[in-house]
C-alpha cells in the first residue's frame, strides 16, 4: 500500500469531516468541563479530530446533530445489538418507569425470575444474578471464583478485553511471559501477581499456566472479539474445558460480544459447558443491564458456605443492579427483540456483509482477511486470519483504519471505532449491507489509486 497516498486520502477525509460536521466540531470545542472533552475518554478513539454528536437513533439508523443520517453497523459496540430504542423495550421501560413507577427500590420484581428462566433456556446455566455492566458481571464472577476455589489467580487470553477488570490487563510479552498490558492505568499491583495469560488457540500454553495450580478461573470469550475476531480452532474449546476441569479451575465464558453467535451465544451454538457465564450490553436493549449465571452445583457450593458474607458488606455490591427498570428492559429484549427468529435474519445479513467485504478484498488481491461470528463481521489487515490475540494485535494499522472509518462515516456509514467491526441488528436491511459493500469497494479503489 502506498503510504503517501494513504496519508493524502486520510487528510482529505479528515478535512471533509470538519466541513460536514461544524456543529459537532463546535460542541467538542466548547466541552471544557468534560475530562478529555467527552463524557467518557474512550469517545476520543473515533477517527478524525472530534466525535460526531448524537441527535437521535432508531433501529439501525443514527442521526447526528449536523443533520446527517448513518447506517449504523457500530450499534454502540454491541450495546444496541437489539437496534436503537426497540419498540417493545421502549414500551416496557415506559410502563415500568411512568405507568407503574419505581425504577429502583431495593425490592425484587417478578420480571427477574422471568429473565433468569429465559437466560437459563438460552445459555444452560441455571442460577442468575444481575449487574449493570459486563465489567461488573466479570468482577463479581471473579470474586466468587476466588472464594470457592481459594486460589488467587485469574487466567485470560492475551489481548482479550473484559472491561476494565484489573486482572484481565495482562498480555504475553516478547519472551512468552505474562506482562502488564501497555498503557494500563493505575494497576493496584503487578498484574502477574493476580493473573496468568495464555494465547488463544494454544492449549499447550494454557496447560503450562494451569499446572501451577493457582488459577481460580479462566475468564475468556469463546471467540476473541476485541482484537478483531479470532475464531477458535477445532477442538480448542473442548480442550480448554478438559484442562480446566483437570486442574480444578473454573471456566467463565464472557458472552457479552459473542452473544452475536446466536440466541444462546457461543455457549449454546457450540455446546459449551462453562461454570459461569457473564453478559452485558445488548441484553438490556439499550438500558444498562448485565448478568452472570452460575451452574447449580457452583451456586449450591457458594450458598452452602457460611463463612462467606453474600448478603451484606462482603456481598457483590451494586445498589442499582437488578433494578426494576433494567430487569423490565431485559425481559422485553429477550422475549420480543433478540429472538431466535431475529438472530436467524441477522446471521444472513452478516453473511452477506462478509461476502461483500471478501469480494472487495479479492478484487484488489489484498492480504487481508474477514471473519464472522453470527451477526458480527470483522476484517483485519492480514491473511490468513490471526489465530491468537498477539497475532491479531500485530496486524493493526491505525492510519488505514482511520481512513476507512472516516471515508465510510463521511458517506453515511458507522463502524465501531475500536476496530473494523460491523454488527447487524433486527432492523438492518439487505440494502444497508449492499450500500456498505459499494462504499467499501470505492474506498479500496481510491487506496489502489
Ligand atoms: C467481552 C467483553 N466483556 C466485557 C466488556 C465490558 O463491557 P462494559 O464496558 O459494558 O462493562 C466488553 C466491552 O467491550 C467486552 O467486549
Amino acid at each position: 500500500m502506498d503510504l503517501a497516498r494513504l496519508r493524502h486520502l486520510l487528510a482529505r477525509e479528515s478535512a471533509e469531516a470538519e466541513r460536514r460536521n461544524p456543529r459537532s466540531r463546535a460542541a467538542y470545542a466548547r466541552a471544557d468541563h468534560l475530562f478529555g472533552r467527552v463524557p467518557m475518554t474512550w469517545m476520543n478513539k473515533t477517527a478524525g479530530a472530534f466525535p460526531r454528536y448524537l441527535e437521535s437513533a432508531r433501529g439501525a439508523r443514527v442521526r447526528d446533530v449536523d443533520g446527517h443520517e448513518y447506517l449504523d453497523f457500530c450499534l454502540g459496540d454491541t450495546g444496541a445489538m437489539a437496534g436503537h430504542s426497540p419498540a417493545a423495550v421502549a414500551e416496557a421501560v415506559q410502563h415500568r418507569f411512568t405507568a407503574l413507577g419505581g425504577a429502583t427500590a431495593m425490592l425484587p420484581t417478578e420480571d427477574a425470575e422471568r429473565v433468569g428462566a429465559e437466560l437459563t433456556r438460552r445459555f444452560g446455566l441455571t442460577r442468575w444474578s444481575f449487574s449493570l455492566t459486563a465489567t461488573d458481571a466479570n468482577r463479581w464472577a471473579i470474586r466468587l471464583a476466588r472464594a470457592v476455589t481459594a486460589r488467587p489467580r485469574i487466567l485470560v487470553n492475551s489481548y482479550c478485553y473484559h472491561g476494565s477488570v484489573d486482572e484481565s490487563l495482562i498480555v504475553t510479552g516478547p519472551d512468552g511471559q505474562g506482562t502488564a498490558r501497555p498503557g494500563n492505568v493505575g494497576a493496584p499491583c503487578d498484574v502477574t501477581l493476580t493473573s496468568r495469560v495464555a494465547e488463544f488457540n494454544d492449549l499447550d500454553h494454557l496447560e503450562r499456566e494451569l499446572a501451577h495450580g493457582d488459577v481460580a478461573a479462566v475468564l475468556m470469550e469463546p471467540a476473541l472479539t476485541n482484537i478483531g475476531i479470532v475464531l477458535p480452532e477445532p477442538g480448542y474449546l473442548a480442550g480448554v474445558r478438559e484442562l480446566t476441569r483437570r486442574h480444578g479451575t473454573l471456566l467463565i465464558n464472557d458472552e457479552t460480544h459473542t452473544f452475536s453467535a446466536g440466541p444462546g451465544g457461543c455457549t449454546a451454538a457450540w455446546d459449551l459447558e462453562p461454570d459461569v457465564l457473564t453478559i452485558g450490553k445488548a441484553i438490556g436493549g439499550g438500558i444498562p443491564a448485565g448478568a452472570y449465571g452460575l451452574s447449580a452445583d457452583l451456586a449450591d457450593r457458594l450458598l452452602g458456605r457460611d463463612d462467606l458474607d453474600l448478603v451484606d458488606m462482603g456481598g457483590v455490591g451494586g445498589t442499582l443492579a437488578g433494578n426494576a427498570l433494567s430487569v423490565a428492559a431485559m425481559r422485553a429484549t429477550l422475549e420480543h427483540v433478540l429472538t431466535d427468529e431475529a438472530f436467524a435474519r441477522m446471521h444472513k445479513l452478516a453473511e452477506r456483509f462478509e461476502a461483500g467485504v471478501r469480494a472487495g478484498i479479492d478484487a484488489h488481491a489484498l492480504p487481508w482477511s474477514v471473519s464472522r461470528l453470527g451477526a458480527r463481521t470483522e476484517y483485519r489487515f492480514t491473511t490468513p486470519a490471526p489465530r491468537t490475540g498477539t497475532e491479531a494485535a500485530a496486524a493493526g494499522d491505525t492510519e488505514l483504519e482511520d481512513f476507512l472509518h472516516l471515508y465510510l462515516a463521511n458517506r453515511g456509514i458507522l463502524l465501531t471505532p475500536f476496530h473494523n467491526m460491523a454488527l447487524m441488528c433486527p432492523d438492518t436491511t439487505e440494502q444497508d449491507v449492499d450500500t456498505h459493500t459499494e462504499l467499501f469497494a470505492t474506498a479500496l479503489a481510491e487506496l489502489a489509486g
